[in-house]
């Protein structure tokens, strides 16, 4: 049983997907990172080394995203991630003048979590952006990259191959970017270690952001 300031946010499967999804994400980054600046002079890890370890990761995240899909779709945590239209900007506008300003004065959080309410207006659309555009366009410009046979040829001249490594580079570098975003966000809160615990052991610490 859960004290009364803990809440129960994130169920075994979400453990084990987010566990996964975070490790084969960081090995994307490193192995991506390792091809896109790949120099025979300096060599910080093999080519062939990264591009395996790539491809597995890759498989790994891909049939992991699986989980979180349908995770979501049969479970009651999709309702964390419905978005209200009507009155967002407003929302995402408190929550950046928390972040930027109210955070460092003491001031309360806006949208306090509860039971009801597992994500703030800007960790909902941040997580729903990465969730259902950035990984999903990742993984079919990977797997197109991996069969490069069903690229279309050429795009007005332009290499399919190219505009197709061009937008899976990018979706990369954006992905990284939540990823440092993600990492310093989460360690708000009581202490900044409560969040790691949380996603961890399901229990979410209220008072946190
Ligand atoms: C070292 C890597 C990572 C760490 C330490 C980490 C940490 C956390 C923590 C502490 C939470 C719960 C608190 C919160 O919502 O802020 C969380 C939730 C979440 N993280 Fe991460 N994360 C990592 C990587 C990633 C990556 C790579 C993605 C996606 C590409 C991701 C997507 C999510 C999502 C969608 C949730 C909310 C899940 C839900 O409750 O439905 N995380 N993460």
């Amino acid at each position: 049983m859960a004290s009364e300031s803990k809440i129960y946010f994130y169920p075994v499967w979400l453990r084990i997907w987010h566990g996964i999804n975070a490790l084969g994400i960081l090995i994307l980054i490193i192995t991506g990172i390792n091809m896109q600046y790949s120099n025979p002079q300096l060599e910080l890890m093999n080519f062939n080394l990264a591009v395996n370890l790539h491809n597995i990761a890759g498989i790994m995240v891909t049939v992991n995203y699986l989980v979180f899909f349908f995770g979501n779709m049969l479970t009651s945590n999709k309702k964390f991630y419905r978005l209200k239209l009507k009155g967002l900007i407003k929302r995402l506008t408190l929550q950046v003048m928390y972040y930027t300003s109210g955070l460092f004065k003491n001031e309360k959080a806006p949208f306090p979590l509860s039971e009801k309410r597992k994500f703030n207006p800007m960790q909902k659309v941040s997580y729903l952006v990465v969730m259902y555009l950035f990984v999903p366009g990742l993984i079919i410009t990977g797997l197109a990259l991996l069969f490069p046979e069903t690229i279309i040829e050429n795009v007005y001249s332009i290499s399919g191959i190219f505009l197709t490594a061009i937008l899976h580079a990018s979706l990369g570098f954006f992905v990284s970017i939540f990823l440092i975003v993600h990492l310093y966000v989460a360690s708000i809160g009581k202490h900044p270690l409560n969040n790691f615990k949380s996603i961890i052991n399901g229990y979410h610490d209220i008072g946190g952001h």
